[in-house]
């Protein structure tokens, strides 16, 4: 358990919190410089809401978050913390931070820990700032979060590699990507990597009917001589069964070689791409502006190029990102039959 030094100066903590994303580092980089500047005493609690509970911190200042906007990862380090999950381990969390006269908290993270910023702020009477920072982009209130642009960029980059053996082979191929149950990524990256499907579990009504129609395009498509390769990307948790399991049942309809391929945390880390390191670093000046302007249980985000503060009660609301999905995916329907 670590002292906060005597100090005048008001104090502001960071965590970062859930799945790392490419970026998070430019985040913690931008609210430390920022909050430096108007006055802050900045601290990050190690490993998210642990952190938190067992006074695990450090000093946060110009000399240990400089050189990091570039690295993946994240230099508080992060967990989920099922403690939070309790109302016991929040009153913990919450004494902790009254213990050591913490006035701010800014959480970066994504919806699992936005949950847990709310229950914080049931119990904890200082200013509680959202930054949206997972790779899945599942949060509503803004357009984009924190790592998606780079998790896009990696599982395009390997898709792209996969078509070439597709293409060698005149096979098929199943790539599965991450999103835990929401398919932006596998959206963007099979838009991005021209693929012939996307499925995604916001599309599908009824799954076997979906399925039989899936396999009958599949059939029909690789009787032709164009495309010579297919590649379908499919986000995990899409279907009730493997992408393995997927690609078997296309090989035994279609009598096409089939294969599967499951990208996993490669998406996850690597150097953030400029729009997640620029992204980054405006919701970090934001998220301290926004606590200068005393407000609080808000989440900073950005809406049409505009940086927007969202209640972060309603960050939560799978509907309405599940529909921002479809209508996006519609714009693309001359590429993606399904
Ligand atoms: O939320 C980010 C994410 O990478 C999801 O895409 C994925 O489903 C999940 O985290 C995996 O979580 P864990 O690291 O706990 O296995």
């Amino acid at each position: 358990m670590n002292k906060i030094p005597n100090s005048d100066k008001p104090k502001l903590a960071i965590i970062t919190s859930g799945g790392d994303a490419p970026g998070m580092n430019a985040a913690i980089r931008a609210v430390t410089l920022k909050a430096i500047q108007n006055g802050y005493q900045v601290y990050g609690f190690i490993a998210g809401f642990h952190g938190i509970i067992a006074k695990d911190f450090i000093e946060l200042n110009l000399q240990n978050v400089d050189n990091t906007i570039h690295k993946g990862g994240t230099i508080l380090k992060t967990a989920r913390c099922k403690a939070m999950y309790n109302s016991s381990g929040v009153k913990q969390a919450a004494n902790s931070l009254n213990n050591l006269v913490i006035e701010a908290l800014v959480v970066i993270g994504g919806d699992g820990s936005f949950k847990g910023a709310q229950a914080l702020s049931e119990q904890w009477q200082g200013q509680l700032i959202g930054i949206p920072g997972t790779i899945d982009n599942d949060i509503n209130g803004t357009d984009q979060t924190i790592g998606f642009w780079t998790a896009i960029d990696t599982a395009l980059n390997c898709i792209d590699k996969i078509r070439d053996t597709a293409d060698a082979f005149d096979r098929i191929f199943v790539i599965e990507v991450m999103g835990r149950d929401c398919g932006f990524i596998a959206m963007e990256s099979g838009i991005a990597s021209g693929a012939q499907q996307v499925i995604c579990h916001e599309l599908i009504e009824n799954e076997p009917e979906f399925i039989n129609q899936l396999l009958e395009l599949i059939k029909e498509a690789t009787k032709q001589s164009y495309p010579q390769s297919y590649v379908i990307v499919v986000a995990e948790n899409a279907l009730s069964f493997s992408t393995a399991e997927l690609a078997q049942k296309i090989s035994d309809y279609t009598n096409v070689d089939t294969r599967s391929a499951i990208l996993g945390y490669v998406q996850r880390g690597g150097a953030p791409v400029a729009m997640d390191r620029v992204l980054a670093t405006q919701l970090g000046i934001s998220a301290v502006e926004a606590i200068c302007a005393n407000k609080t249980n808000i989440m900073v985000g950005m809406k049409k190029s505009e940086i927007i503060h969202f209640p972060l009660t309603d960050t939560n609301q799978k509907n309405i990102t599940n529909q921002a999905l479809i209508k996006r995916l519609e714009q693309f329907s001359f590429n993606l039959t399904i």
